[in-house]
């Protein structure tokens, strides 16, 4: 009999942030695969395997298969697994393989994109929501930074390129910018800038950016 596969979003990074429900699916499956990272929030798992950026397709085709052996599989994603999270390539997957997604259950986590909109008072219903995790046509964004809305971008590549990328493109240099980097950790790091200091600045990939 076919087993379940349940993608669920683990949230920012801190335990705080994890939910009953991802806390519950993990305790009731028979893998767990994950980033060390992930898989450090759950002290209730059963077998587990770690994954990283390189060998992320192979374990998740593997995933597949195992739930088709009919093994309980829960494969966790950082944040939301529909933002810029494994969702996206697990439905590639699936397809390719002709795997029903019927099959799969998707658990939601609290955004880094929420996380930002949240400690800045911002209602993301009505910002820009960009994400260039991934992609490199960072210029889709010239087409959202005039109107009027801000802008919550995760970065595609550092934080002070984005931003030199937008003053090569004549968007104001004293416009403000805010990185909110490794949000719910303890080094929770908040600037609140302007483009042109942001661009001199360094920050680590784990950041959202507002604009
Ligand atoms: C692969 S994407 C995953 C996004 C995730 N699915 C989400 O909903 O937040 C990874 C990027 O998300 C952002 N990110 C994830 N966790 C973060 C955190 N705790 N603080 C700031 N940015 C974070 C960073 O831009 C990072 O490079």
């Amino acid at each position: 009999m076919m087993g379940k596969l349940n993608i669920v979003g683990v949230g920012p990074g801190s335990k705080e942030y994890l939910t009953q429900i991802a806390v519950e699916t993990v305790k009731n499956s028979d893998i767990t695969i994950g980033s060390q990272r992930a898989l450090d929030l759950f002290e209730n798992k059963n077998e587990y395997i770690v994954f990283n950026v390189k060998d992320l397709t192979k374990k998740l085709e593997e995933s597949i298969e195992m739930v088709k052996k009919g093994k309980n599989v829960t494969i966790l994603s950082t944040g939301d697994p529909g933002f810029s999270g494994v969702l996206k390539p697990i439905k590639r997957i699936s397809r390719e393989k002709g795997f029903n997604i019927d099959n799969i259950n998707v658990v939601p986590g609290i955004s880094s994109l929420q996380l930002a909109a949240a400690k800045n008072h911002i209602n993301w219903d009505e910002a820009n929501i960009i994400t260039f995790h991934g992609r490199e046509n960072i210029e889709d964004i010239l087409q959202y930074i005039n109107n009027g809305k801000t802008t919550i971008a995760l970065p595609s590549r550092k934080v002070k390129d984005m931003a030199q990328f937008l003053l090569d493109n004549d968007v104001n240099p004293n416009r403000e910018v805010i990185v909110c980097e490794r949000l719910s950790y303890p080094e929770e790091h908040i600037v609140k800038s302007n483009l042109k200091e942001i661009a001199n600045s360094e920050f680590t990939y784990m950041c959202v950016m507002i604009i």
